[in-house]
Protein backbone atom coordinates (compact mmCIF):
# COMPACT_ATOMS: atom_id res chain seq x y z
CA UNK A 1 0.00 0.00 0.00
CA UNK A 2 2.89 2.08 0.69
CA UNK A 3 3.85 2.74 -2.82
CA UNK A 4 0.22 4.98 -3.56
CA UNK A 5 1.43 7.66 -1.46
CA UNK A 6 3.38 10.27 -2.27
CA UNK A 7 6.63 10.15 -0.81
CA UNK A 8 9.43 13.05 -0.82
CA UNK A 9 12.70 12.24 -0.69
CA UNK A 10 15.35 13.71 2.34
CA UNK A 11 15.98 17.35 0.75
CA UNK A 12 19.20 17.05 3.02
CA UNK A 13 20.60 14.14 0.69
CA UNK A 14 21.18 11.91 3.66
CA UNK A 15 20.12 8.35 3.46
CA UNK A 16 16.87 7.12 5.25
CA UNK A 17 18.16 6.74 8.51
CA UNK A 18 14.54 5.19 9.64
CA UNK A 19 14.53 2.65 12.82
CA UNK A 20 13.79 -0.80 11.64
CA UNK A 21 10.36 -2.28 13.05
CA UNK A 22 12.36 -5.79 13.82
CA UNK A 23 14.87 -3.72 16.00
CA UNK A 24 12.34 -2.65 18.26
CA UNK A 25 11.23 -4.38 21.39
CA UNK A 26 7.73 -3.68 21.92
CA UNK A 27 7.32 -5.18 24.87
CA UNK A 28 9.50 -2.93 26.80
CA UNK A 29 8.73 0.94 25.39
CA UNK A 30 8.59 4.06 27.28
CA UNK A 31 7.64 7.45 25.51
CA UNK A 32 10.73 8.33 23.69
CA UNK A 33 10.98 9.70 19.69
CA UNK A 34 12.06 7.57 16.85
CA UNK A 35 12.22 8.35 13.80
CA UNK A 36 9.85 6.32 11.51
CA UNK A 37 10.14 6.04 7.95
CA UNK A 38 7.19 8.38 7.34
CA UNK A 39 5.52 11.59 8.00
CA UNK A 40 3.12 13.55 6.92
CA UNK A 41 3.41 17.34 6.09
CA UNK A 42 1.20 20.20 4.55
CA UNK A 43 2.54 23.87 4.38
CA UNK A 44 0.03 26.41 4.19
CA UNK A 45 1.19 29.77 1.70
CA UNK A 46 -0.77 32.87 -0.30
CA UNK A 47 -3.65 31.93 2.25
CA UNK A 48 -4.16 28.46 1.67
CA UNK A 49 -3.03 24.67 3.26
CA UNK A 50 -1.32 22.31 0.30
CA UNK A 51 -0.52 19.33 1.31
CA UNK A 52 2.48 17.57 0.85
CA UNK A 53 1.98 14.35 1.81
CA UNK A 54 3.85 11.83 3.23
CA UNK A 55 8.20 12.30 3.83
CA UNK A 56 10.80 10.71 4.53
CA UNK A 57 12.65 13.63 6.00
CA UNK A 58 11.98 14.26 9.85
CA UNK A 59 13.73 17.80 10.07
CA UNK A 60 12.35 20.46 8.71
CA UNK A 61 13.75 23.80 7.65
CA UNK A 62 12.60 26.68 8.69
CA UNK A 63 13.18 30.40 8.52
CA UNK A 64 15.47 31.99 11.65
CA UNK A 65 12.75 34.70 11.62
CA UNK A 66 9.94 32.22 12.53
CA UNK A 67 7.22 33.02 14.92
CA UNK A 68 6.96 29.63 16.33
CA UNK A 69 10.99 29.85 17.30
CA UNK A 70 11.02 33.23 19.13
CA UNK A 71 7.09 33.88 20.08
CA UNK A 72 5.96 30.43 20.27
CA UNK A 73 2.90 30.20 17.64
CA UNK A 74 2.37 26.61 17.79
CA UNK A 75 0.05 24.16 18.56
CA UNK A 76 0.11 20.31 18.42
CA UNK A 77 -2.23 17.14 19.32
CA UNK A 78 -1.68 13.95 20.55
CA UNK A 79 -3.71 10.94 20.01
CA UNK A 80 -2.88 6.60 19.38
CA UNK A 81 -3.45 3.81 17.32
CA UNK A 82 -4.37 0.11 18.33
CA UNK A 83 -3.63 -2.99 17.41
CA UNK A 84 -6.65 -5.26 17.41
CA UNK A 85 -6.59 -8.65 18.48
CA UNK A 86 -7.47 -9.23 14.47
CA UNK A 87 -4.68 -7.38 13.66
CA UNK A 88 -6.42 -4.35 12.79
CA UNK A 89 -5.60 -1.02 13.63
CA UNK A 90 -8.20 1.20 15.33
CA UNK A 91 -8.06 5.25 15.79
CA UNK A 92 -9.65 6.81 19.24
CA UNK A 93 -11.74 9.99 18.77
CA UNK A 94 -9.42 11.35 15.97
CA UNK A 95 -12.09 14.13 15.10
CA UNK A 96 -11.96 15.33 18.82
CA UNK A 97 -8.09 16.42 18.50
CA UNK A 98 -8.48 17.84 15.13
CA UNK A 99 -11.66 20.08 16.60
CA UNK A 100 -9.65 20.73 19.97
CA UNK A 101 -6.29 21.73 17.59
CA UNK A 102 -8.79 24.25 15.52
CA UNK A 103 -9.78 25.70 19.29
CA UNK A 104 -5.61 26.33 19.44
CA UNK A 105 -5.34 27.41 15.94
CA UNK A 106 -7.84 30.09 16.73
CA UNK A 107 -6.57 31.34 19.97
CA UNK A 108 -3.06 31.98 18.09
CA UNK A 109 -4.23 33.17 15.05
CA UNK A 110 -3.10 30.34 13.12
CA UNK A 111 -4.88 28.93 10.14
CA UNK A 112 -7.31 25.77 10.96
CA UNK A 113 -6.02 22.63 9.26
CA UNK A 114 -9.59 21.39 8.24
CA UNK A 115 -10.95 18.65 10.66
CA UNK A 116 -11.51 15.88 7.99
CA UNK A 117 -8.11 16.30 6.60
CA UNK A 118 -6.54 15.99 10.08
CA UNK A 119 -8.15 13.01 10.05
CA UNK A 120 -7.28 11.76 7.17
CA UNK A 121 -3.51 12.56 6.97
CA UNK A 122 -3.65 10.45 10.47
CA UNK A 123 -4.73 7.72 8.63
CA UNK A 124 -2.00 8.04 5.89
CA UNK A 125 0.57 8.43 8.77
CA UNK A 126 -0.65 4.94 10.76
CA UNK A 127 -0.69 3.27 7.72
CA UNK A 128 2.58 4.47 5.90
CA UNK A 129 4.01 3.50 9.65
CA UNK A 130 1.60 0.29 9.64
CA UNK A 131 4.48 -1.77 10.96
CA UNK A 132 5.45 0.18 13.94
CA UNK A 133 1.79 -0.14 15.23
CA UNK A 134 2.65 -2.47 18.28
CA UNK A 135 1.48 -5.98 18.37
CA UNK A 136 -1.58 -6.66 20.18
CA UNK A 137 -1.10 -8.33 23.59
CA UNK A 138 2.00 -5.89 24.20
CA UNK A 139 -0.39 -2.92 25.75
CA UNK A 140 2.10 -0.33 23.68
CA UNK A 141 0.54 1.88 21.03
CA UNK A 142 1.38 3.69 17.99
CA UNK A 143 1.22 7.55 19.20
CA UNK A 144 0.64 10.68 16.75
CA UNK A 145 1.78 13.87 17.18
CA UNK A 146 0.22 16.78 14.80
CA UNK A 147 1.78 19.79 15.23
CA UNK A 148 1.33 23.16 13.18
CA UNK A 149 3.77 26.11 13.33
CA UNK A 150 4.42 29.33 12.25
CA UNK A 151 7.16 29.87 9.84
CA UNK A 152 8.87 32.35 7.43
CA UNK A 153 10.77 35.62 7.73
CA UNK A 154 8.52 37.86 10.75
CA UNK A 155 9.73 39.30 13.53
CA UNK A 156 7.27 41.68 15.01
CA UNK A 157 5.18 40.36 17.20
CA UNK A 158 2.50 39.30 14.76
CA UNK A 159 1.15 36.30 13.01
CA UNK A 160 3.26 34.33 10.69
CA UNK A 161 1.93 34.52 6.95
CA UNK A 162 2.90 30.45 6.51
CA UNK A 163 2.61 27.16 8.46
CA UNK A 164 3.60 24.21 8.73
CA UNK A 165 1.33 21.17 9.58
CA UNK A 166 2.85 17.99 10.48
CA UNK A 167 2.24 14.81 11.74
CA UNK A 168 4.65 12.12 12.71
CA UNK A 169 4.27 9.07 15.31
CA UNK A 170 6.10 6.65 17.36
CA UNK A 171 5.57 3.13 19.18
CA UNK A 172 5.26 4.05 23.01
CA UNK A 173 4.64 2.27 25.93
CA UNK A 174 3.80 3.82 29.68
CA UNK A 175 4.04 7.78 29.98
CA UNK A 176 4.82 7.37 33.88
CA UNK A 177 6.58 4.76 34.99
CA UNK A 178 4.35 2.92 36.89
CA UNK A 179 1.65 2.10 34.58
CA UNK A 180 -0.95 0.85 36.70
CA UNK A 181 1.06 0.88 39.65
CA UNK A 182 0.50 4.15 41.77
CA UNK A 183 2.98 6.78 41.41
CA UNK A 184 3.45 10.00 43.50
CA UNK A 185 2.78 13.48 42.61
CA UNK A 186 3.45 16.74 44.11
CA UNK A 187 1.45 20.26 44.07
CA UNK A 188 3.54 22.88 42.68
CA UNK A 189 3.86 26.36 43.74
CA UNK A 190 3.91 27.89 39.97
CA UNK A 191 1.60 28.45 37.57
CA UNK A 192 1.70 26.57 34.25
CA UNK A 193 -1.23 28.65 32.83
CA UNK A 194 -2.84 31.91 33.64
CA UNK A 195 -6.82 32.11 34.33
CA UNK A 196 -7.59 33.51 31.12
CA UNK A 197 -3.98 32.10 29.62
CA UNK A 198 -3.67 29.94 26.95
CA UNK A 199 -4.30 26.67 29.34
CA UNK A 200 -7.21 25.34 27.38
CA UNK A 201 -4.93 24.93 24.27
CA UNK A 202 -2.39 22.34 23.27
CA UNK A 203 0.78 25.05 22.88
CA UNK A 204 4.31 25.20 23.48
CA UNK A 205 3.57 28.28 26.29
CA UNK A 206 2.15 25.88 28.62
CA UNK A 207 4.31 23.41 28.28
CA UNK A 208 7.69 25.41 28.27
CA UNK A 209 6.23 26.97 31.60
CA UNK A 210 5.72 23.32 32.96
CA UNK A 211 9.57 22.19 32.68
CA UNK A 212 10.69 23.90 35.67
CA UNK A 213 8.59 22.87 37.97
CA UNK A 214 8.21 19.08 36.34
CA UNK A 215 12.06 19.08 36.70
CA UNK A 216 11.66 20.01 40.41
CA UNK A 217 9.05 17.12 40.75
CA UNK A 218 11.10 14.47 38.90
CA UNK A 219 14.30 15.40 40.97
CA UNK A 220 12.57 14.66 43.93
CA UNK A 221 10.97 11.27 42.80
CA UNK A 222 7.96 12.15 41.93
CA UNK A 223 6.14 11.38 38.61
CA UNK A 224 4.92 15.01 37.66
CA UNK A 225 3.50 18.13 39.89
CA UNK A 226 0.05 19.14 40.02
CA UNK A 227 -0.81 22.42 39.04
CA UNK A 228 -3.39 24.49 41.20
CA UNK A 229 -5.44 27.44 40.19
CA UNK A 230 -3.91 30.39 39.50
CA UNK A 231 -6.30 32.67 41.20
CA UNK A 232 -6.00 31.23 44.86
CA UNK A 233 -4.09 28.12 44.36
CA UNK A 234 -6.13 26.03 46.68
CA UNK A 235 -7.70 23.88 43.46
CA UNK A 236 -6.36 21.25 41.35
CA UNK A 237 -6.17 22.01 37.78
CA UNK A 238 -4.32 19.14 36.39
CA UNK A 239 -0.88 17.44 36.05
CA UNK A 240 1.55 18.72 33.70
CA UNK A 241 0.86 16.22 31.08
CA UNK A 242 -2.96 14.67 31.96
CA UNK A 243 -6.00 15.66 33.84
CA UNK A 244 -6.87 14.61 37.33
CA UNK A 245 -10.01 13.05 38.67
CA UNK A 246 -11.12 11.36 41.87
CA UNK A 247 -13.54 8.98 43.00
CA UNK A 248 -15.83 10.07 45.97
CA UNK A 249 -16.56 8.22 48.99
CA UNK A 250 -20.36 8.12 47.42
CA UNK A 251 -18.90 6.95 44.11
CA UNK A 252 -18.88 10.04 42.21
CA UNK A 253 -15.94 10.21 39.69
CA UNK A 254 -15.16 13.92 40.08
CA UNK A 255 -13.10 15.84 37.72
CA UNK A 256 -11.90 19.99 37.81
CA UNK A 257 -13.56 22.48 35.85
CA UNK A 258 -11.24 25.13 35.66
CA UNK A 259 -10.89 27.42 32.21
CA UNK A 260 -7.07 27.07 32.19
CA UNK A 261 -6.99 23.08 31.80
CA UNK A 262 -6.48 21.62 28.88
CA UNK A 263 -10.24 19.91 27.84
CA UNK A 264 -9.17 16.51 28.07
CA UNK A 265 -10.26 13.78 25.27
CA UNK A 266 -9.71 10.98 27.86
CA UNK A 267 -11.52 13.00 30.55
CA UNK A 268 -14.40 13.45 28.85
CA UNK A 269 -14.66 10.05 27.18
CA UNK A 270 -14.29 8.51 31.11
CA UNK A 271 -17.39 10.82 32.42
CA UNK A 272 -19.20 9.31 29.77
CA UNK A 273 -17.88 6.06 30.66
CA UNK A 274 -18.36 5.78 34.62
CA UNK A 275 -21.69 7.19 33.90
CA UNK A 276 -23.18 5.05 31.09
CA UNK A 277 -21.08 1.76 31.54
CA UNK A 278 -20.32 1.85 35.34
CA UNK A 279 -23.11 3.67 37.31
CA UNK A 280 -21.47 6.11 38.80
CA UNK A 281 -21.95 9.83 39.17
CA UNK A 282 -19.66 12.31 37.58
CA UNK A 283 -19.15 16.36 38.07
CA UNK A 284 -16.79 18.53 37.07
CA UNK A 285 -16.43 21.16 39.68
CA UNK A 286 -14.20 22.52 41.82
CA UNK A 287 -11.25 19.87 43.78
CA UNK A 288 -9.75 21.91 46.90
CA UNK A 289 -6.88 20.25 48.49
CA UNK A 290 -8.13 20.11 51.73
CA UNK A 291 -10.67 18.18 51.37
CA UNK A 292 -8.37 14.61 49.24
CA UNK A 293 -10.06 12.99 52.00
CA UNK A 294 -13.07 12.92 50.22
CA UNK A 295 -11.70 10.85 47.70
CA UNK A 296 -11.63 7.12 47.86
CA UNK A 297 -9.04 7.01 44.72
CA UNK A 298 -7.60 9.67 42.41
CA UNK A 299 -5.70 9.42 39.18
CA UNK A 300 -4.52 10.77 35.96
CA UNK A 301 -5.76 10.76 32.79
CA UNK A 302 -4.89 11.73 29.13
CA UNK A 303 -3.39 10.18 25.57
CA UNK A 304 -0.10 9.73 27.18
CA UNK A 305 -0.69 8.68 30.50
CA UNK A 306 -4.18 6.94 29.71
CA UNK A 307 -5.17 6.13 33.41
CA UNK A 308 -2.33 6.36 35.61
CA UNK A 309 -3.39 6.14 39.19
CA UNK A 310 -2.53 8.50 41.76
CA UNK A 311 -0.77 6.74 44.96
CA UNK A 312 0.15 9.59 47.16
CA UNK A 313 0.04 13.81 46.47
CA UNK A 314 2.31 15.93 48.71
CA UNK A 315 1.27 19.18 49.27
CA UNK A 316 4.11 21.48 51.60
CA UNK A 317 4.56 19.39 54.84
CA UNK A 318 1.07 17.29 54.31
CA UNK A 319 1.75 14.16 51.85
CA UNK A 320 -2.31 12.29 51.30
CA UNK A 321 -2.34 9.16 50.44
CA UNK A 322 -5.38 7.97 48.17
CA UNK A 323 -6.45 4.32 47.80
CA UNK A 324 -2.71 2.73 48.22
CA UNK A 325 0.64 3.27 47.33
CA UNK A 326 1.25 0.36 45.38
CA UNK A 327 -2.14 -1.17 44.34
CA UNK A 328 -4.55 0.40 41.97
CA UNK A 329 -7.87 0.81 43.28
CA UNK A 330 -11.14 -1.54 42.49
CA UNK A 331 -12.52 1.81 40.43
CA UNK A 332 -9.69 3.17 38.57
CA UNK A 333 -8.82 -0.24 37.56
CA UNK A 334 -12.77 -0.70 36.10
CA UNK A 335 -12.19 2.38 34.20
CA UNK A 336 -8.51 1.27 32.95
CA UNK A 337 -10.51 -1.78 31.74
CA UNK A 338 -13.14 -0.04 30.36
CA UNK A 339 -11.41 2.55 27.95
CA UNK A 340 -8.46 0.52 27.27
CA UNK A 341 -10.73 -2.17 25.95
CA UNK A 342 -12.67 0.17 23.81
CA UNK A 343 -9.45 1.37 22.51
CA UNK A 344 -8.00 -2.21 21.57
CA UNK A 345 -11.14 -3.50 20.20
CA UNK A 346 -12.55 -5.94 23.06
CA UNK A 347 -15.56 -3.71 23.93
CA UNK A 348 -18.23 -2.14 22.07
CA UNK A 349 -17.42 1.40 21.70
CA UNK A 350 -20.16 4.14 21.73
CA UNK A 351 -21.00 5.55 18.07
CA UNK A 352 -18.44 7.42 16.70
CA UNK A 353 -15.42 6.76 18.47
CA UNK A 354 -13.30 4.05 17.17
CA UNK A 355 -12.01 4.92 13.49
CA UNK A 356 -10.53 2.23 11.32
CA UNK A 357 -7.11 2.84 9.26
N1 LIG B 1 -3.60 17.91 30.17
C1 LIG B 1 -2.46 18.19 29.55
C2 LIG B 1 -1.68 19.35 30.04
C3 LIG B 1 -2.02 17.40 28.50
O1 LIG B 1 -0.86 17.66 27.88
C4 LIG B 1 -2.80 16.29 28.09
C5 LIG B 1 -2.38 15.48 26.95
O2 LIG B 1 -2.84 15.62 25.86
C6 LIG B 1 -4.00 16.05 28.75
C7 LIG B 1 -4.37 16.87 29.79
C8 LIG B 1 -4.87 14.91 28.35
O3 LIG B 1 -5.59 15.20 27.20
P1 LIG B 1 -6.04 14.03 26.24
O4 LIG B 1 -6.85 13.09 27.05
O5 LIG B 1 -6.87 14.70 25.19
O6 LIG B 1 -4.81 13.41 25.72
C1 LIG C 1 -0.60 13.54 25.32
O1 LIG C 1 -1.07 12.82 26.18
O2 LIG C 1 -0.87 13.37 24.11
C2 LIG C 1 0.31 14.61 25.64
O3 LIG C 1 0.50 15.46 24.81
C3 LIG C 1 0.94 14.62 26.97
C4 LIG C 1 2.38 14.92 27.00
C5 LIG C 1 3.23 13.95 26.28
C6 LIG C 1 2.69 16.33 26.73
Amino acid sequence: QNELFLIKTNNQGASNMSINAKDIDFNNLGFNYMDLPYRFRAYYRDGQWQDEGLTDDPNIHISEGSTILHYGQGAFEGLKAYRTQSGEINLFRPDQNAIRMTHSCDRLLMPEYPVDKFVDAVKQTVAANKDFVPPYGTGATLYLRPYIVGVGGNIGVHPAQEYIFSIFAMPVGNYFKGGLTPTAFITSEYDRAAHKGTGANKVGGNYAASLFPGDYAHQNGYSDCIYLDPISHRKVEEVGSANFFGITKDNVFLTPKSPSILPSVTKYSLLYLAKEKLGLGTKEGDVFIDQFDEFTEAGACGTAAVISPIGSITHGDDKHVFYSETEVGPVTRKLYDTLTGIQFGELDAPEGWIQKV
